[in-house]
């Protein structure tokens, strides 16, 4: 990303009800792990309702520098082949500021039988490790080493097991399912995450020949089998965008229809958010979004899924400081990602954090337009949702965060009625 693209700000103009509709795009998360999978195979995946943003552009040079071609091959269409791969260990500039880049580790054991990676970054939302990753490789039979700051993993042949997850990572799961579609035997994933995005993965490798069984609980079985191909595989809607978008009509008092949605995957985010007085109509791949009075003060939990996603944890936070009353936000999946109250506070919501994982919010307080700061994606995404919320104008530096999971949000959101700019 340029140094250029990282001073970015966005500058609202807030107090402008959003109407209107918005159409969701492909998932970032499913997106990455689909990527990840093309490297299984010599033959061409072709992937369609992929996201134009920032994470999979960077995934797509991860792919590149182990010799991987990714290529748009139209507007959300990217073609991935990896016929000639020439290294199973990706760059560490690119890989290790790319969380999600950590699954080309199941997917090049899977291939090659080998795999090097930095630890990966991402974001700071507290401590995240990789243990079930590597302890799941580990009963496949993988020998584990550091070189530098790389973690390698070799295997003479990867075997299955039964893989006993210490908590239900998401791309834990995945990395697992990567290197299980291909081995000797049987591996059955207990505890596993149960996200859509691993849904989604799923139904990708299953479509290029794999035997995978039990998504969406949380026991997964994968039936090793010799031989995966090409594919053409389509990326599930986005439901944490289809979240943030629904959230910005009601923090604004507007009605949006949000359009091209999965409502099964926003359950969770629909029952709280009409707990919270919002109106919410399902109809098809839709939802409307309205409010008729006040909103109510509500305790969120952020957990894994079907529980509600700590990545909407943020924005909720936002739209409860609109409500009347006291509510709780409770994260329970990362320790430390709270820390955009801070940013909160400056433009008045009243929010107090005890400890690093609950937040009370007192409503509702008129918000005012600040200088403020993008500290992760989902962070700076609530912060747009306080901005639009905001009277006068709100300043948010570092929006290469938003950029990394959000197509165009600002057309997007101008489309429904926002005063929004990029300076
Ligand atoms: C993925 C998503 C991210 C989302 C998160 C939770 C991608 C690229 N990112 O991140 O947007 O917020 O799921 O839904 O898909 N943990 C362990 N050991 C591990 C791995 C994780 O203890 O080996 C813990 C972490 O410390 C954290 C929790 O599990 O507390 C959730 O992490 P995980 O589900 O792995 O999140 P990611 O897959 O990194």
């Amino acid at each position: 990303m340029s140094a250029q693209r990282k001073t970015n700000t966005l500058v609202i103009e807030g107090g402008h009800p959003l109407r209107g509709a918005v159409s969701v795009s492909g998932s970032k998360n499913a997106t990455l792990g689909a990527m990840a999978a093309a490297l299984l195979v010599s033959e061409e995946c072709v992937l369609k309702n992929v996201p134009d943003i920032g994470d999979v552009e960077q995934m797509a040079q991860v792919l590149r520098s182990i010799g991987a071609s990714v290529d748009w091959a139209g507007p959300h269409v990217l073609r991935i082949n990896a016929a000639k791969l020439h290294s199973s260990s990706p760059a560490t500039e690119l890989a290790g500021s790319l969380r999600g880049s950590f699954l080309v580790m199941g997917a090049l054991l899977g291939r090659l039988g080998e795999a090097s990676c930095p630890q990966p970054g991402g974001d700071v939302i507290g401590q995240r490790p990789i243990d079930v990753h590597l302890a799941g490789f580990a009963a496949m039979g993988c020998r584990l080493g550091r070189e530098g700051e790389k973690y390698v993993v070799e295997s003479d042949g990867l075997k299955g097991a039964r893989i006993f997850a210490d908590y239900p990572s998401v791309l834990g799961t995945q990395n697992l399912m990567l290197a299980a579609a291909t081995a000797r035997g049987t591996t059955t994933i207990v505890n596993g995450a149960a996200e859509p995005e691993v849904q989604g993965l799923a139904a990708m490798l299953n479509s290029m020949g794999a035997r995978i069984t039990g998504v969406g609980s949380h026991t997964i079985t994968v039936e090793g089998v010799q031989a995966l191909h090409g594919t053409r595989h389509r990326i599930i809607p986005d439901r944490l965008e289809a979240g943030t978008f629904a959230i910005a009509a009601a923090v604004t008092n507007g009605r949006a229809e949000i359009r091209g949605v999965e409502l099964n995957h926003l359950f969770s985010l629909i029952a709280k958010m009409r707990e919270a007085g919002v109106m919410v109509e399902e109809a098809g791949d839709k939802l409307r979004v309205w409010r008729e009075g006040e909103l109510r003060a509500v305790t969120i939990q952020a957990l894994p899924y079907p529980g509600l996603a700590t990545d909407l944890q943020a924005p909720m936070a936002v739209l409860l400081s609109q409500a009347r009353g006291v509510s709780y936000v409770h994260e329970r999946v990362f320790e430390n990602r709270l820390l955009y109250t801070g940013e909160l506070r400056k433009m008045g919501a009243e929010v107090v954090t005890t400890g690093t994982t609950t937040a009370i919010i007192s409503g509702p307080t008129p918000l005012i337009g600040s200088s403020v700061r993008a500290l992760d994606v989902r962070a700076g995404a609530a912060l747009i949702l306080a901005g639009l919320a905001a009277s006068g104008r709100t300043e948010i530096a570092d929006v290469y965060h938003v950029d990394r999971g959000y197509e165009r949000i600002g057309g997007k959101l101008r489309g429904l009625g926002a005063v929004i700019e990029r300076v």
